[in-house]
């Protein structure tokens, strides 16, 4: 078979932390990596920009040859992979596939929680499009979702600046108006591929007994699923164990940043190179 990894796409480098499980989970898998650093953050722009920009990287993976490519980012599923899947897809490639982040989660978080109310935390986009609240109320109608949008965090933690005292004060702030808007809450959500990074911080300020769901690990292990109940996909996918990393911006400055979202050392090429 020839090269045809898996795509993971994501404004930046928080895909990176979705990456990662995959990487646990589909260790033969191969895996392209594509972050738009050149145009991130995503979080504060329109429906049309981040469904064009989208759309341009899922077209760029397809033609490096992904038949799968996952959209590791809140950002573009909330704002984009609707459009894609039904407009675009059926007109530029109605034979590979492309998946989001919120789904995998949304499905599962009702199970999760007791008192029957969920927090989301994630960007202003991602909050402004309603998709947590939407997707999770078609699987739990029951539950109630109360979502607080965090617009600092994702600079802080790209700029490597969430361990300072200043940073803490933004932690602080949203963690708080999210419980004093629900004090019920005892499921939170990370809905935000960079929040992983502040995980610790944000379980410290909250109540005893109010779990915090970060979404990598479900995603992985949704994508196996999936793998397994769609065969003629799986059978697209390359499985030599190849990493591959693509930037739009330069790739020296991303394999700096990278490593703290992957946890190990990362050697990126800029995506204009890649044939
Ligand atoms: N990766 C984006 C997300 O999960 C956060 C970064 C951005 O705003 O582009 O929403």
């Amino acid at each position: 078979m020839n090269h045809h990894p898996i795509g993971v796409f994501d404004s930046g480098f928080g895909g990176l932390t979705v990456l990662k499980e995959i990487e646990r989970v589909l260790p033969d898998h191969d895996l392209l990596y594509f972050g738009d650093n050149a145009r991130a953050p995503y979080g504060n722009r329109s429906f049309e920009i981040v469904h064009a920009y989208t759309l341009e990287a899922v077209e760029r993976l397809f033609a490096a040859g992904c038949h799968l490519v996952v959209l590791a980012c809140n950002t573009a599923s909330a704002k984009a992979l609707r459009t894609i899947q039904q407009n675009d897809l059926p007109r530029v490639a109605p034979e590979r596939r492309v998946l989001g982040v919120i789904r995998p989660v949304t499905e599962w978080v009702g199970t999760l929680s007791r008192s029957g109310h969920v927090g989301i935390l994630a960007t202003a986009g991602t909050v402004a499009s309603g998709s947590y609240e939407i997707e999770i109320r078609k699987s739990f109608p029951g539950v109630t979702v109360t979502q607080e949008a965090c617009p600092m965090w994702v600079p802080l933690i790209e700029n490597g600046e969430f361990d300072t005292p200043g940073a803490d004060c933004f932690i602080e702030r949203h963690v708080g108006r999210l419980m004093e808007a629900d004090p019920l809450i005892d499921v939170v959500v990370l809905g935000c591929t960079h929040y992983p990074l502040i995980q610790g911080k944000i379980e410290k300020l909250l109540p005893p007994g109010v779990r915090v769901v970060a979404q990598g690990g479900v995603v992985a292990d949704r994508l196996a699923d999936y793998l397994r109940r769609h065969p003629e996909i799986a059978a697209h996918c390359s499985r030599r164990g190849v990493r591959e990393f693509l930037t739009s911006e330069s790739p020296e400055a991303f394999d700096r940043a990278a490593s703290l979202f992957y946890g190990k050392p990362i050697r990126s090429r800029r995506q204009s190179d890649l044939a």
